[in-house]
């Protein structure tokens, strides 16, 4: 089979899980002292908080006879087995078993994965050692910020197919009726991040852009860092105050998304900081509403499938061409393979023009040897 952006490897993928942190649960969700069962992205976990107030996450099944772990107990900062009574410590290795004095030659653990605190979620990576931090919003990445959670929601697509939205500049007018035209400049972070922004001024040529106009020196501020392309966290507003939204999203075994929304806000110190944060937060939550009511109707029932790409859609094709080099993990629901590293094509369904366009994009050294067979339009 050829990788298409029609028909991509780790884009829109259930089964291919890109390796990076993940939402689990919000923090609320877990007293110090108590074990929850979870299922993320196709694995099953015992998600625990010690008495020391730290999180931590074992595979599920006990290495005995498999009673899962989230019906044991928490003892300290380690997990005891409801089965047979064996304990396991905060690294997963098996510390304790009640009717043996000595644990000689009796080798058993579990996996434990690495967890992070913060926005008021505890986060999970997919992996053994993280190979990064945590999504950010890239101009509160290095202060302290205040930050407010949405509720949880599930929407009937894929985590990619709703974080391009937010890069789906075509929509913009005809959706949320936006009066500018944007303009999204792509720019790689890293291998797994990846910020889009807005290079367009606001245009002088009606009441309502003049007013906005005033708000900007420069271009209007709209951009976009995405993180393992299943979080996104957007900045938009005007000079003085800009707001910042994440969309943390993952996917579960039905092909959907279950987002979590998190607003953010840079900390601000006193009695100044304790009125104006929750206001602020609170703004936040009505722009970011905005946003996503505007597509609601549309994620109940899309089939994606992105069959005529046009010079318009080029940050969606950034952004697939990004998703498809990433590293994915062993977690999914059964047809886990590796994913890694691989690069699209863009094969037919679109005019000469605009092929060659996307070829060149796409790096057109690899792909000069694939030709376009059916020119459909524009000839
Ligand atoms: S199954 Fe866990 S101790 Fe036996
Ligand atoms: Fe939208």
């Amino acid at each position: 089979m050829r990788y298409s952006l029609e028909n991509p490897k780790v884009f829109n993928n259930t089964h291919a899980i890109i390796e990076g942190w993940y939402w689990a649960l919000q923090s609320t969700e877990l007293k110090k002292g108590k074990v929850k069962h979870a299922e993320i992205m196709g694995k099953k976990l015992a998600i625990f908080r010690g008495d020391d107030g730290k999180v931590r996450a074992f595979d599920a099944f006990c290495p005995h006879m498999g009673a899962h772990l989230a019906e044991g107990k928490v003892e300290g900062n380690e997990l005891r087995c409801f089965f047979h009574h064996w304990k396991f410590s905060e690294q997963g290795k098996l510390n304790d078993i009640p009717c043996r004095k000595h644990l000689k030659n009796i080798k058993a653990s579990v996996t434990a994965y690495p967890i992070e605190e913060k926005y008021g979620l505890i986060w999970i990576w997919t992996g053994k050692t993280p190979a990064r931090g945590l999504p950010y919003a890239p101009e509160l990445k290095d202060i302290e910020t205040d930050s407010m959670l949405g509720k949880p929601y599930v929407k009937e697509c894929h985590p990619n197919v709703m974080m391009i939205n937010a890069i789906d500049a075509h929509h913009f007018a005809s959706v949320h009726k936006l009066p500018v035209d944007l303009n999204l400049e792509p720019k790689v972070i890293d291998s797994n991040t990846i910020e889009f922004s807005n290079t367009t001024k606001v245009p002088n040529t009606s009441l309502l852009t003049k007013l906005i106009g005033l708000f900007y020196e420069g271009p209007l501020t709209y951009s976009l860092c995405y993180h393992n392309a299943t979080t996104g966290t957007v900045t938009l507003g005007p000079d003085f105050l800009h707001f910042y939204i994440m969309f943390a999203i993952r996917s579960n075994e039905k092909g959907q998304a279950e987002g979590q929304t998190i607003l953010l806000t840079k900390k601000r110190n006193g009695l100044f900081g304790k009125i104006f944060n929750p206001i602020i937060l609170r703004a936040t939550r009505i722009v970011g509403n905005y946003f996503a009511k505007g597509d609601t109707e549309v994620f109940k029932t899309i089939n994606f499938k992105f069959k005529t790409p046009i010079k318009e859609d080029l940050p969606i094709i950034r952004f697939i061409q990004h998703a498809e080099k990433q590293k994915t993990c062993d977690w999914g629901y059964g047809k886990t393979q590796e994913f890694t590293g691989q690069e699209i094509a863009v094969e037919k369904g679109i005019d000469q023009k605009q092929f060659d366009f996307i070829q060149t994009l796409l790096g057109s050294a690899q792909n000069s040897t694939k030709t376009m067979k059916e020119p459909t339009h524009g000839k």
